[in-house]
């Protein structure tokens, strides 16, 4: 029997998040430039992308960039952007008819603007898509996006708009980029390192982690698979005794969603 027939898909998460890490290594171990392990990099995003639609998950985030990447030589983060750039332009169409929605977490601000405009573009093209919601986290720093919430709840306290007793985890998940979406259940981070830095701090409260050695571009769908069945083989307690959870608990966390 294959990965995919043993999934149970009643125990499918709903949202995973992925750091998409080794992609210099990758091209490094192949004595190539690093930017060439970027390239074959989209070509694992696309096969996830598919892999995560065709299984019926509901979000998948991805993290493309991340505040701290700005600090690479300039010649990468100029690579960087236009792969963006070209990417999004040449999967839009695709994105469309795959039903998968486009949503982009992080200081958009930031980006140059060739690339702000071309991810509007493919905001509003698949908005009204209703079947995989694909999260680009860009320019993103989960500690900068707890900061910026902060400022926002402070800001209505400030106006009088609400009182210090009305700040609980709940509003606070309210000001965060990834207001309305689900936490992810599931956090996969590839080529060995065993980090969140600075990934959706806040969200990743109760998500089971997976590690694997894979480097991102040799990532693909079997290894997604394998991905699943590790976390579908774990018990998710939410702080509970193991038997509480054997009495039919819910396998998802709540988030903030709408
Ligand atoms: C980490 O590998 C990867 C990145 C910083 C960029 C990831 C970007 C892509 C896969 C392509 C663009 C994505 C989209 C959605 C179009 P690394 O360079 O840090 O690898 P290393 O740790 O081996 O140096």
């Amino acid at each position: 029997m294959n990965i995919p027939e043993l999934l149970d898909r009643n125990k499918l998460p709903r949202h995973i998040a992925i750091i998409m890490d080794g992609n210099g290594r990758w091209a490094k171990e192949r004595g190539e430039d690093r930017v060439h392990g970027h390239y074959e990099g989209v070509v694992s995003v696309r096969e996830i992308v598919d892999a995560c639609g065709e299984i019926g998950i509901g979000y998948l985030t991805l993290y493309a960039f991340s505040a701290e990447n700005w600090n690479r030589p300039k010649e990468e983060v100029d690579a960087l952007m236009e792969l963006l750039v070209n990417t999004i332009r040449k999967e839009v169409d695709e994105l469309k008819k795959n039903n998968v929605r486009m949503h982009v977490i992080g200081d958009f601000e930031s980006l140059p603007e060739i690339c702000r405009v071309e991810l509007n573009e493919a905001i509003e093209i698949t908005a009204s898509n209703t079947g995989l919601n694909l999260v680009l986290a860009l320019s993103y720093s989960s500690r900068d996006e707890i900061a910026r919430a902060a400022r926002l709840i402070a800001e209505q306290v400030q106006a009088g708009k609400l009182k210090c007793e009305e700040i609980n985890d709940e509003l606070i998940g309210r000001h965060l980029y990834t207001s309305g979406f689900p936490d992810p259940e599931l956090m996969i981070r590839t080529s060995g390192e065993c980090r969140i830095s600075n990934f959706l701090l806040y969200q990743l409260a109760y998500s089971e982690l997976y590690f694997t050695n894979v480097h991102w571009p040799d990532f693909r769908k079997p290894h997604l698979h394998e991905a699943l069945l590790n976390y579908q083989q774990r018990e998710r307690r939410f702080g509970k005794t193991s038997e509480q959870i054997q009495t039919n608990q819910p396998q998802h966390v709540q988030g903030n969603e709408e």
